[in-house]
């Protein structure tokens, strides 16, 4: 299916390709540049030409580390014993040498292994989507596109970075790697990069996801890997939680726990993490750099960017490589990320030092949190179930580079049906939320007249997620929001390394 979208009509002179039209990836554009063609909406302005040659679009070569542009550097990790910066020492139990440097590094570009390169060449680059139809529903003069990463293998962005995670542990000898997953995605991911480069994989799957997903669950299976329930009675971390509640829905923080014990008491094995760290924003960012050039082909600059944030990494990979743009003067977008009502750490978490997971056998990280043993409700947006926000993009918030909103989850299924009734693809659950804020940046062009150009990461489908659309379709989905009480409670047990703000 995918093939008749990158067609060619040249190639195929009987056949009109909406290809040509839309896709702005991989398609091999008609010989002569054309202009897109005006929506009846007559507000909506025609574009420059598309770029004359598709090989133009290239799988950028090298990773963006957005540490090296910005004007304060964002604090260290602590080590949780000594409260002293962690030494690339005390994370090696956890990760192999050449993802603590990235880690670490000041570095501004991080060339991308050829080996990596030549797996990413199974999907991307992605298409950059002009969402035409979208515009035309909702009677904008606002011009949205969405950058899909949906193409890969698991349906998402998280490939991105499970490839290299992978690739620089097999790199090291690493037979065996463990991780967490929320959504499924990111465990899915993981499972797919292990599958070629020939490492064990074993994933604790969140126990509200796990329930909710059978589906990625197998995924993960035909990849090879061994999928637990999170809280599980295999370690130490997950025991703690089923003794006080034997029924819990589980968190991202309790199946990191899980898969960190593991990783720290077995000499082979390794963790790795989908989210969060540097160095899975860094893998993230060929996203961005690839956008940039293909807006650059179709004579567009984004006004507006969105993404939904869980621990940060489809946003931060998209927005970066746009930050550092913004920071040069060269183009000035807002930039807005999208966390879930029911657990909004960038909008209602303080910034302080707190651990990655729930049972604190994390470094200390200075992010936005809700407190390390916040559990929040077991909305559908499981990836997006994290108590704390990348350490980097709570820098780049508090620096005031970009802005953070929340939305409750019917108003996200709302615009997904939107999206999926005119632009055909049913998004995952994680970004409807950008998908909703992108909508109402959209009606409010409508009210101002202002024709802005949107860009939205469409960071994954929602094809395992079937069971969150039909409650939201037969009116059983409900909005869960935080609760006050809650945060204030999982606040009050944050490491004291500073003076407390309150909600
Ligand atoms: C499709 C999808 N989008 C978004 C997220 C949220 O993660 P992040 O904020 O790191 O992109 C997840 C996490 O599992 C996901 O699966």
């Amino acid at each position: 299916m995918a093939q008749s979208i990158y067609l060619s009509s040249s190639a195929y002179p009987q056949f009109s390709f909406k290809g040509d039209e839309q896709f702005l990836g991989r398609f091999v554009p008609k010989k002569t540049p054309c202009r897109l063609r005006l929506l009846s909406n007559s507000r909506v302005a025609p574009r420059a030409a598309y770029p004359v040659d598709s090989r133009a679009i290239e799988i950028p070569r090298r990773w963006y580390n957005l540490i090296a542009d910005l004007p304060v550097k964002p604090p260290p990790p602590l080590n949780p014993k000594t409260f002293e910066p962690v030494k690339p020492e005390d994370l090696s139990p956890l990760f192999p040498d050449e993802l603590i440097k990235q880690e670490v590094t000041d570095e501004r570009f991080i060339d991308i292994p050829e080996e990596v390169i030549d797996v990413y060449r199974l999907w991307r680059p992605t298409p950059l989507i002009r969402a035409k139809r979208l515009e035309k529903l909702l009677d904008t003069p606002a011009r949205i596109y969405y950058k899909y990463e949906g193409v890969s293998p698991a349906g998402s962005h998280k490939p991105n970075t499970a490839v290299p995670q992978v690739w620089y542990n097999a790199q090291q000898g690493v037979k065996n790697v463990v991780t967490e997953t929320g959504a499924g995605q990111w465990g899915s991911s993981l499972a797919f990069a292990c599958s070629l480069f020939g490492l064990n994989c074993e994933v604790w799957q969140v126990r509200a996801s796990y329930d909710q997903k059978p589906y990625r669950k197998l995924m993960m299976q035909t990849w090879g890997a061994k999928v637990h329930p999170s809280p599980s009675t295999i370690t130490e971390a997950g025991r703690r939680i089923l003794e006080q509640d034997p029924l819990s829905p589980g968190s991202l923080g309790i199946a990191i726990s899980e898969a960190v014990e593991v990783a720290a008491t077995n000499a082979d094995t390794k963790y790795c993490l989908g989210s969060v760290l540097n160095h899975v924003l860094l893998h993230q960012t060929v996203i961005g750099e690839e956008c940039i050039k293909q807006m650059e082909a179709i004579g567009e600059t984004p006004d507006v960017i969105i993404g939904c944030t869980g621990g940060g990494s489809n946003f931060g990979g998209l927005a970066f490589p746009f930050i550092r743009e913004k920071l040069s003067g060269k183009i000035n977008p807002l930039i807005r990320a999208v966390e879930p009502a029911a657990c909004p750490s960038l909008t209602k978490g303080v910034y302080a030092y707190d651990y990655g997971d729930t049972a604190g056998l994390t470094p200390l990280m200075k992010m936005h949190t809700l407190g390390h043993d916040f559990i929040p409700d077991p909305i559908h947006a499981g990836g997006l179930r994290y108590h704390g926000m990348s350490p980097l993009i709570s820098h780049v918030y508090e620096l005031g580079f970009m802005e953070t909103i929340w939305i409750a989850q019917t108003e996200c299924f709302a615009g997904a049906i939107q999206f999926a009734r005119s632009e055909g693809l049913i998004p995952a659950p994680e970004p409807t939320h950008a998908i909703a804020a992108t909508i109402r940046e959209a009606l409010h062009c409508r009210e101002t007249g202002e024709s802005k150009v949107i860009l939205m990461a469409m960071c994954g489908h929602g094809h395992f997620d079937l069971p969150a659309y039909e409650k939201y379709l037969q009116g059983d989905l409900v909005d869960l929001s935080f609760s006050e009480e809650k945060i204030k409670a999982s606040l009050a047990k944050i490491p004291l390394l500073e003076p407390k703000l309150t909600v």
